[in-house]
């Protein structure tokens, strides 16, 4: 009997995956199924419905990714209150578990925290209790902090994780299927899913706040700058996304590896001059071996940091009282300034919480207030990680020049820079793709519903990509009227979701 229900359900998983090829995926969410959940997050145990893995699109490429977790509290479905939200009132919290622009599936509620992101390779590695070689053990690294998901539903917050395609991934014939822009079109066609369904499930599709670090950070921020642009809707009608507007109320982002077009400039502008360099990234060893740029790389470090002031004047960004950003020849100049200005707040908020800077000598500090930093000396401290180009290597290295690919072609260029100092045979990107994938792009553009607010983290000690990638995003979007609160949290390396006390109080305070 036992095996005739299993194989029973065998048959039917199958019939339901035919099917979800050879026709359309309803768009509805079916609220009769699910799964009832205890969470337990220091010492409190929580009910939530769970509804896993369901297809937000009609018409979908590929079923593993673009699917979605909602978790909501119980307390919903019986006129409860949670943190003095109700059904209708309770915010939705969006993250994703994005990492280097990697597929990505949803969150769920039983992730190890390690598990929340994947890194680079997007594999997390097997090593069973034993770390990489170089690294100390687990624990030590991860102290044991509260699964994201979990501590948002205990919060009252209802929560709807979207997988992605990612940049690696193929169908059946070996054609790729999550070149950009796919990560981005799934996010927007999650949200779509979330607002057309707003009627049949508590929480409110008007108050979305989506979440992600690094590479996720950056389709974050995509997702807030792009609401309801009409660049998208070609992609967005393929996969049969529902009927609705893809445009969120806030952004969460930790140092999103965004405005891919202009990084390798502004890197080069932060680290021009430091001419060694250690590899990194979550699972590099720790006793990497510094190396040294070339001379070939510091040319192409000279040339981008030139670049990088040509662009940086281009934006016209203005600091809070309304006077004009811009650098000198040598680099030096007003946006410098503001970029100290964040390491020196960071620096004072780490010193009113108790933390001691004299381990820390480029800080200066006076009658308990930083006065002074010595910025170059700070940028020797947290050292350099990537080599010239950063991001479109000119040997096609590097994850980014694979996001750009095409469904054949696995890595392109996608900065002119690199495609005219290309050390390979390589093609280059569409423009417009390129442009797709960049918030810089649709920030203040007409007949774009950018998100009203943002809160951006970018720990000081992060070398995956230049600080100044967030203070212009950061300012731009000020700029905009639009409501920023941009920190450089100190001493944190390239990492996420590190303050969800400080995240949830600030969700709560722009939703009640
Ligand atoms: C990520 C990190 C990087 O350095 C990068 O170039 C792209 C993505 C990440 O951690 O997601």
């Amino acid at each position: 009997m036992k095996k005739t229900i299993i194989l029973c359900a065998i048959s039917i998983g199958s019939i339901a995956t035919a099917k979800a090829q050879s026709q359309a995926v309803s768009l509805k969410l079916d609220t009769s199924t699910f799964q009832s959940q205890e969470l337990t997050i220091e010492g409190k145990t929580i009910k939530v419905r769970a509804f896993e893995n369901r297809i937000y699109v009609s018409n979908p490429v590929d079923t593993a990714y673009q699917k979605m977790n909602i978790y909501i509290p119980e307390a919903y479905f019986n006129n409860q209150t949670v943190n003095g939200y109700t059904a209708q009132t309770a915010p939705i919290f969006f993250p994703n578990k994005v990492g280097g622009y990697m597929p990505a599936k949803p969150a769920t509620t039983k992730d190890n925290p390690m598990g929340m992101r994947p890194p680079m390779n997007g594999e997390m590695p097997t090593m069973g209790n034993r770390p990489p070689e170089g690294l100390p053990p687990m624990r030590e690294r991860m102290p044991s902090k509260p699964l994201t998901v979990v501590a948002a539903l205990a919060r009252g917050y209802v929560v709807a994780s979207p997988g992605v395609r990612g940049r690696t991934l193929k169908d059946q014939n070996g054609n790729f299927t999550g070149k950009a822009p796919a990560g981005i079109v799934d996010l927007k066609a999650a949200v779509r899913y979330l607002k057309f369904n707003d009627a049949v499930m508590p929480g409110d599709a008007n108050k979305i706040i989506s979440n992600g670090t690094s590479a996720g950070g950056a389709m974050s921020t995509l997702l807030g700058a792009t609401g309801e642009a009409l660049d998208y809707e070609p992609y967005l009608n393929a996969i049969g996304a529902a009927k609705a507007s893809d445009a969120i109320f806030a952004v969460s982002a930790y140092c999103p590896i965004t405005n891919l077009e202009q990084a390798d400039m502004t890197y080069e502008w932060q680290f021009n001059g430091i001419n060694t360099y250690k590899k990194g990234g979550p699972f590099a060893k720790n006793n990497a071996q510094p190396q040294e740029l070339t001379a070939d790389q510091i040319k192409v470090s000279n040339e981008l940091k030139e670049l990088f002031l040509d662009y940086l004047n281009s934006l016209q960004l203005k600091d809070k009282k309304g006077n004009l950003l811009s650098l000198d020849k040598n680099g030096n100049g007003t946006f410098k300034t503001l970029v100290q200005s964040y390491v020196m707040a960071s620096a004072q908020k780490a010193l009113d919480s108790g933390v001691d800077l004299s381990e820390f000598p480029f800080v200066k500090v006076a009658q308990s207030k930083v006065v002074g930093l010595d910025y170059e000396a700070y940028l020797i401290f947290i050292g350099r990680q990537k080599t010239p180009p950063a991001f479109d290597a000119l040997d096609l290295s590097s994850p980014e020049t694979q996001l750009f690919g095409t469904t054949t072609i696995d890595n392109q260029h996608f900065t002119p820079f690199s495609k005219t100092h290309s050390t390979v045979t390589a093609t280059t990107a569409d423009d417009q793709l390129v442009k797709m994938m960049n918030p810089m792009h649709y920030i203040g553009v007409s007949g774009v519903a950018t998100s009203k607010h943002w809160r951006i983290r970018h720990g000081s000690n992060d070398k995956d990509t230049g600080l100044g990638i967030s203070v212009m995003l950061a300012t731009l979007l000020e700029n905009n009227n639009l409501q920023v609160d941009l920190a450089l949290p100190w001493q944190k390396p390239h990492s996420g979701d590190y303050d969800l006390e400080e995240l949830f109080q600030w969700i709560d305070g722009i939703c009640k």
